[in-house]
């Protein structure tokens, strides 16, 4: 009997689920659960101290802000953060963490967010980095951590022993395991701000390819969420690997560590009405409208330059919309589409064979897809790899584009049509972009960049409107 109480008590205050309220589909976005605190979460007062623990492993000061996400007033976490309680408090991250972007119109007044958005800001590799620099740091002992704890909160005796016989060491534990799997990003260039390998680590860890047999290169830009009610029948993903929302999303929280199918964690499948939820939400959102002044007559005659130079690529109906366009037409660089096999898409198709929610739709393509240009202003930088900083430098011929700048920097650049991605504030909150670093190459895409200057400025002028 005493050891049922026992069980039942650990069991209580290690793994009892207490569902999250939100109010609005929004504050669902931004701060609902995917399913990944179970398996890869971080016990949220742990997480919380991290930064003062360990600052110096951060790009700067302010904390997890520092790496480019967004904190609001008066919440616990910056939006794409979720905290569940699973037992304890986890913190896991969602797709908003990647997937909501913002802007300034002037370096002064506040940034404004936009969810569902490209995030530019956000540094992936460094969240993953600092944390596996934490948890390998011999200061990250029981004493330490429960101190900087207790600093902040009062934890009941039972909950610190909790914390210093179970969840420290643990969360230490696994934090190394984390970095081992991890381990293959570092021979291979940095992500940067607003980019991520997104297929990766999915086929290393999830999928069990072996890293070492393995030189690809999968560097890519962040794609925007919204209208993708309008994109339906589209191929998804930069090269097209899979074309149904329904399993990208699910496929999304999976990348993200919501998987329990490997057994390691309690609970066996994926939160399929949440991510339910989150597919509506993308569906219905919008892009925001361009926040300058338009020429309209410079617009009107930039959409027949349009019509007869981008729709049939561009335009939602366009005949080649969210179609592949073959590598050897659109000739932007391959290395994107190399890190996807055939052997990882026949792997994700089996992956989930005895689950209730079965993926059959992963494909290996020959090139990258046609996506539709809504919210255009807010995509910079531009192309798969987030190569081309601006749409000025986008209808260039690319030997004449940016070969060097920074990313990462959101105040808008309305000359050139991007994000500012020179000059001293840029470099300091940025990303250096060089595109002669393997995967960066910003060739290719040639369409209307001989067009004469005038008609460039006035196609320009008609992309601010979509
Ligand atoms: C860690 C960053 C990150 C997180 C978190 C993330 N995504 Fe993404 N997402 C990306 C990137 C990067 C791409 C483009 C990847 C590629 O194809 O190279 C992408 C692509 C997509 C696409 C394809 C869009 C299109 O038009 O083709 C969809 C849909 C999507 N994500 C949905 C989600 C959902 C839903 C979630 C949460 C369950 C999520 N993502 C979480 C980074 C992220
Ligand atoms: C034959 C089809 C085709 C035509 C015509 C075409 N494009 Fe594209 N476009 C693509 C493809 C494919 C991509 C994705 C390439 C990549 O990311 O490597 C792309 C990407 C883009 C992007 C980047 C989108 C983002 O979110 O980063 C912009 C902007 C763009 N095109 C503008 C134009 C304009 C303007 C024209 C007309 C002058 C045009 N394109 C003509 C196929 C086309």
């Amino acid at each position: 009997m005493l050891v049922g109480v026992v069980a039942f008590g650990a069991w209580y205050k290690l793994f009892r689920e207490v569902p999250q309220q939100f109010d609005t589909p929004a504050e669902d976005f931004k701060y609902g659960s995917i399913g990944n605190e179970t398996a890869e979460g971080v016990p949220f007062l742990i997480w919380t101290v991290l930064p003062e623990m360990f600052p110096e492993y951060l790009p700067g000061a302010g904390g997890y802000q520092s790496l480019g996400f967004v904190q609001e007033k008066g919440r616990e976490t910056p939006i794409g953060f979720s905290k569940k309680t699973v037992g304890f408090p986890r913190i896991g991250f969602n797709c908003a963490a990647c997937h909501s972007g913002t802007f300034r119109t002037e370096p002064e007044p506040a940034r404004q967010t936009v969810l569902t958005a490209p995030s530019t800001r956000a540094d992936f590799q460094r969240y993953a980095r600092f944390l596996a620099a934490a948890g390998a740091d011999r200061r990250f002992t029981e004493d330490n951590v429960l101190r900087a704890i207790e600093r902040r909160v009062d934890l009941s005796w039972l909950d610190r022993a909790l914390y210093r016989y179970i969840i420290i060491p643990r969360t230490r534990d696994g934090l190394r395991e984390q970095q081992r799997r991890l381990a293959w990003m570092n021979s291979r260039p940095d992500w940067g701000r607003g980019r991520i390998d997104p297929f990766n680590p999915v086929k290393f860890h999830q999928l069990r390819l072996d890293p070492a047999k393995d030189r690809t290169i999968g560097n890519s830009d962040m794609e925007p969420l919204w209208q993708m009610g309008k994109k339906s029948g589209y191929s998804l993903h930069w090269d097209g690997l899979n074309d149904n929302l329904t399993e990208v999303v699910l496929t999304g929280a999976i990348g993200d560590g919501a998987t329990s199918l490997t057994g390691e964690a309690p609970s066996k499948s994926l939160p399929v009405d949440d991510l339910k939820r989150i597919e509506e939400f993308i569906k219905q959102a919008r892009p925001p409208e361009y926040p300058f002044p338009i020429d309209r007559r410079l617009a009107a005659s930039g959409e027949r330059t349009f019509q007869s130079r981008c729709a049939s690529c561009h335009e939602f109906g366009g005949k080649r919309t969210g179609t592949v366009i073959p590598l050897e037409e659109v000739g932007t660089d391959r290395n994107r589409l190399d890190m996807w096999t055939r052997e990882a898409a026949d792997r994700y198709n089996e992956y989930a064979r005895e689950y209730p929610f079965n993926f059959t739709r992963f494909v290996k393509t020959n090139g990258y897809v046609s996506v539709p240009l809504d919210g255009v202003w807010l995509r910079a930088p531009y192309l798969h790899n987030g190569s081309v900083p601006t749409l000025e430098d986008l209808l260039e011929p690319p030997g004449d584009r940016a070969k060097h700048f920074y990313r990462g920097y959101d105040v808008y650049d309305r000359k050139r049509t991007g994000f500012i991605h020179q000059g001293a504030e840029a470099r300091r909150l940025g990303f250096e972009y060089d595109v002669r670093v393997p995967a960066n190459g910003n060739g290719g895409h040639r369409y209307g960049t001989d067009l004469p200057a005038g008609e460039k400025r006035a196609l320009i002028e008609y992309l601010k409107t979509r």
